[in-house]
């Protein structure tokens, strides 16, 4: 028996980040794939799906299937994204392992994104911590709390950071077991990384802290270091770079899972991703839908000659 070693987790987003703001339904067997082969690669997290209406996103009509497919994935932490409440319910059906609620910071974005102010969004939360504790200790899946817009908006521009450390605060007290800071339209750039993380680490305790950048603007990775100088251990980011929020103007995708894992790696941390594995990965999954576009430059580039990875194996 083998354990791998992580100092850093990183989370796949794409198939729901990324394939949500994407036209052509990718099949269930293709996404199954995707999952599969990236649990391989060593990614231990990976949000499969949405629950959400699949008359406002047709993609994840099958997110009953996806989530059943993954769930057989042995060691893979199966999430999903919920909105509200009956997301919530769907995702305790299903049994996943951890919910990812989301939730505004930018009160416009809250009511473009979910269509509700974002005090009714906190309140749906609290609910859904309540019905998750309604279930016995060891059924109970993560409730993870998504801060969208944490770093700016494109209808609202500049957040502020008090308003930031409020909704934190929120939904800690409702119980969150994870905060996401999420900086949804790519406005971030590391000093404003370090300030605002900084300030919700400041209130999050003992409760972990994570960081979703998208690289809209080219910061994704200069954030994701400033990230790392303030202790953050875990990271969203997308294979080939997909991603954005349908209901956010100007969104593009997450950082390249790819670029992140060979950049954490050359650093000496360690991911646990083969990131061979990982490239052929992207490649399979590139060829599921012809109209794709993908991001990356470890792709593009190769690894450097002579490269050395991280990554290990080790006895248990
Ligand atoms: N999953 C499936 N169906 C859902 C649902 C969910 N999570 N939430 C609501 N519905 C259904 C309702 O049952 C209702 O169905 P009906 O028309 O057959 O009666 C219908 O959707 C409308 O419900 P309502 O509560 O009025 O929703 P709404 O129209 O106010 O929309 C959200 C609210 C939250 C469901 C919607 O805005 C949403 O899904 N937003 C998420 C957007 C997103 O994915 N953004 C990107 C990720 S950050
Ligand atoms: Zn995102």
């Amino acid at each position: 028996m083998s354990t791998i070693q992580r100092d850093i987790i990183v989370r796949e987003v794409g198939l729901r980040d990324g394939l949500q703001i994407h036209p052509t339904f990718m099949p269930t067997a293709d996404k199954l794939a995707w999952i599969k082969n990236e649990a391989l690669s060593g990614v231990s997290e990976i949000e499969v799906t949405s629950f959400v209406p699949p008359k406002l996103i047709p993609q994840f009509a099958d997110a009953t299937e996806v989530c059943a497919g993954a769930l057989q994935l042995k060691d893979l932490v199966v999430s999903a994204l919920i909105p509200n409440l009956k997301g919530a319910q769907r995702g305790l059906e299903l049994g996943v392992n951890k919910l990812n609620y989301v939730v505004s910071v930018s009160k416009t974005h809250n009511l473009k994104n979910v269509r509700r102010e974002r005090d009714a969004s906190m309140a749906d939360f609290k609910a859904i911590v309540d019905l998750i504790k309604t279930l016995p200790e060891d059924q109970r899946p993560l409730i993870g709390a998504g801060l969208s817009t944490a770093l700016g908006c494109s209808y609202e521009g500049k957040v502020a950071l008090t308003e930031v450390v409020l909704c934190a605060e929120q939904l800690l007290d409702a119980g969150a077991d994870e905060i996401v800071v999420c900086d949804t339209v790519g406005y971030a750039d590391p000093a404003l990384v370090r300030a605002v993380l900084k300030a919700v680490l400041a209130v999050a305790g003992d409760v972990p802290v994570a960081a979703h950048f998208h690289d809209t603007r080219g910061t994704g990775l200069a954030n994701v270091t400033a990230a790392l100088e303030c202790g953050i251990k875990y990271f969203d980011a997308s294979l080939g770079g997909l991603g954005g929020c349908p209901f956010a103007p100007g969104a593009s995708g997450n950082i390249v899972m790819e670029d992140l894992c060979f950049m954490l790696d050359s650093m000496g941390l360690k991911t646990g991703v083969n990131l061979d594995l990982l490239l052929k990965t992207r490649q399979t999954m590139s060829e599921s839908l012809s109209d794709l576009k993908l991001h990356g430059a470890l792709a593009r580039a190769g690894l450097p000659h002579g490269f050395v990875s991280n990554w290990s194996a080790v006895a248990a």
